[in-house]
């Protein structure tokens, strides 16, 4: 099935998020991607429609609504809002913002759900999967803990049974995978294409779309027992949203020409689950999914346990938007992960933004003052640079067609550099002192001239990425309207001469990494005086240190405790004799994983009976907490090969 795209229709989404996050870099990320590929579309002359949104119904939710003691509907009424609150801050030029609780949405989902129901797609059966009950989801086999636990909160999962409708998307593999080998950009970049392509070639399973053990979803219709899957409703929105129920013809005009941006983590959901969906409704494919990589900060995995969340309120508040934004895109090429870092962006607001662009713009605009009263002068010569801004325009779209962000910027930065080149070696300053020379006052306005089109030009070429740079910037070169409403077919070289210009403040101070180094570690030591008190113990007599027995141990095997959610049954061996211990840390390791570590063991502890065991001793372990559960924990292990029994003072 190929799509029939109009040439100068684009629409593009990101994935709705989960509103039990706070949002954070990586959801600025993509939606700092989409805004940007959707200005630099409209700029092309496309008709671009970009869509975010919330995604709003599952488990989670509804546990969190419980905690707090209100329903689920207000819950997500309230805490949707930090989205559309970090969109406004972050500058998204969004067309539409959809929440998976909307009526428009849910008439959609029951509507395909019945469709495929009333043709055959989707049949009752029995789902048999793994199961955490403490979180009460099921989790798929690839998203498993070691050891078969829950990735979420570390637990063992359970073989559960319930009746579930399923969605016979295996039928469609075939027509699938054909459409792919076709569509060699179906999938970008080309490492998750062929991840795809080897997962279709795999076993695809039937898919269960519906649940009995969650209330907060969308009533599956004519058996209200049961809910949608969380999945098969939020895939859903991207048709919602451009009227696939109540407007034909929008729907007819955006859905062909769409594309989804979304992270490397869910593209099965999106490169196999979906166009399953979409082959079933004979509905035409996505021209692309485009994944992107995922971000580390200072070298780690962001997690709230590690306090290194990077939230992108605060790196606005901090540095600027624009910086940020700018930094997201050019740091990493798109497709790859990247590493955050706060030094790294100061490295680039510095050399990027104030050397190269900031100072073009001064020393430009201080020069057109200086020498040409603050009028641009009309320079003779202007063929050659019809060809310049010829091959920058065809490089930069070549790159955006590629959604290689950091290949246009860097494209662009070219240009900047030529420019600040082009005044060393034309040196106005000499020019401007031969005031009765008329062939160097010739080549000084054709210098001015030209730098001020280079300017002119670099605002359009930098809008989609910093809109308010760009109109920063169209506002010093005496440039009245908004560059952003500008189509870079439209922009001829030299028609900027003639102009006024407005010199005003300098666009990016530099920032003094002495200070800003100084600034930071102030601050850190600031949160940590605001961190939590840790609790400490009383003090204590070093004789009450010794009563406690410590020794080398190591672990012979652990056992579960079939009623115990927390504890294994271990049998530790001191040397001298073996012992029975129970110990509550099923939920960070597999029994395998235990089986041989050497650990310390608190020997002379009163026996106590734990779930009908009695437990000889406690072993040492340091954990991280929060909210006073241990989030991570390690085992205390002596170094080297000191004979087990040894004593630990
Ligand atoms: N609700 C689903 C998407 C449904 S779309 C029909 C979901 N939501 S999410 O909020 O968990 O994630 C949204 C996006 O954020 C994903 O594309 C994910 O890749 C991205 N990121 C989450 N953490 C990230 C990083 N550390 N770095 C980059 N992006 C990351 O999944």
């Amino acid at each position: 099935m190929d799509a029939k795209t109009s040439e100068k229709v684009f629409y593009i989404t990101t994935p709705i998020y989960y509103v039990n996050d706070i949002p954070h870099i990586g959801h600025a990320y993509t939606t700092i991607a989409c805004d940007t590929m959707s200005r630099y579309k409209r700029m092309k002359g496309f008709d671009v429609h970009f869509l975010t949104g919330t995604d709003e119904h599952g488990q989670k939710i509804q546990a969190a609504a419980e905690k707090q003691g209100i329903t689920p509907q207000a819950l997500v009424d309230k805490i949707h809002l930090n989205f559309k609150e970090l969109w406004k801050v972050l500058n998204i030029s969004n067309n539409d913002f959809i929440r998976t609780t909307e009526e428009r949405h849910i008439q959609v989902v029951q509507a395909i759900f019945k469709k495929l129901m009333d043709q055959g797609d989707i049949y009752k059966g029995t789902y048999e999967g793994h199961y955490c009950v403490p979180c009460e989801t099921y989790v798929p086999e690839s998203s498993m803990g070691p050891g078969g636990t829950c990735p979420d909160c570390g637990r063992p999962l359970t073989m559960m049974k319930e009746e579930s409708y399923f969605f016979c998307g295996s039928k469609y593999v075939p027509q699938l995978i054909e459409y792919y080998e076709k569509h060699l950009n179906g999938v970008m970049p080309r490492i998750r294409y062929n991840e795809i392509m080897s997962f279709l070639r795999g076993e695809v399973h039937d898919q269960s779309v519906s649940r009995t053990t969650l209330k907060w979803g969308i009533p599956v219709p004519g058996d209200e027992k049961h809910v949608v899957y969380v999945w098969f409703d939020a895939l859903i929105n991207y048709v919602t949203a451009v009227g696939y129920l109540d407007d034909p013809e929008k729907f007819r005009h955006y859905w062909p020409a769409v594309r989804h941006m979304v992270g490397k983590d869910i593209i099965r959901f999106h490169c196999v689950i979906w166009p399953l969906m979409l082959l079933a409704l004979g509905l035409p494919l996505p021209q692309t999914v485009i994944a992107h990589g995922w971000w580390t900060v200072d070298g780690e995995k962001m997690s709230k346990s590690k306090g290194n969340v990077v939230n992108p309120f605060t790196m606005v508040k901090d540095y600027g938007l624009d910086p940020f934004r700018y930094f997201l895109l050019r740091e990493v090429p798109f497709g790859n992960d990247g590493d955050f870092s706060e030094a790294a962006l100061v490295g680039r607001f510095n050399s990027d933004l104030a050397n190269d662009l900031g100072n073009l713009l001064n020393r430009t605009l201080q020069m057109i003052e200086n020498y040409r009263g603050g009028v641009v002068p009309e320079g003779k010569n202007k063929s050659d640079q019809n060809n310049i801004i010829g091959n920058v325009l065809k490089n930069v779209d070549e790159a955006m067609d590629c959604f290689a962000f950091d290949d246009a910027l860097k494209e662009i930065w070219a240009f900047i550099g030529r420019a600040n080149k082009y005044i060393d070696e034309t040196m106005p300053w000499k020019l401007a002192k031969e005031q009765n020379n008329t062939e160097a006052m010739a080549e000084l306005d054709l210098v001015l001239m030209n730098l001020y089109e280079a300017l002119r030009l670099t605002a359009l070429l930098v809008a989609p990425v910093m809109p308010q740079t760009a109109q920063r910037m169209w506002a010093q070169l005496g440039i009245e309207g908004d560059p952003l409403k500008e189509q870079y077919d439209n922009f001829h070289w030299g028609e900027g001469a003639g102009t006024k210009i407005q010199k005003t403040e300098v666009l990016f101070p530099r920032i003094d990494v002495k200070e800003w180094q100084k600034a930071r570690e102030e601050k850190k030591m600031e949160e940590e005086k605001k961190a939590p008190a840790m609790e400490h113990e009383a003090e204590i007599e070093i004789d009450a240190f010794k009563a406690v027995e410590m020794r080398v141990a190591q672990i012979v095997k652990a056992e579960e405790i079939p009623k115990s959610r927390k504890l294994y049954k271990l049998e530790v061996d001191l040397g001298y004799e073996k012992r029975t211990v129970c110990s509550g840390i099923k939920a960070f390791f597999t029994p395998e994983e235990l089986a041989g570590k050497r650990v310390i063991l608190v020997t002379n502890l009163k026996p106590a009976k734990l779930c009908g065991i009695e437990s000889n001793g406690m072993i040492l372990a340091a954990s991280v907490k929060v909210d006073g559960n241990a989030e991570s924990l390690t085992l205390v292990a002596p170094e080297g090969n000191i004979p087990l029994g040894s004593r630990v003072s």
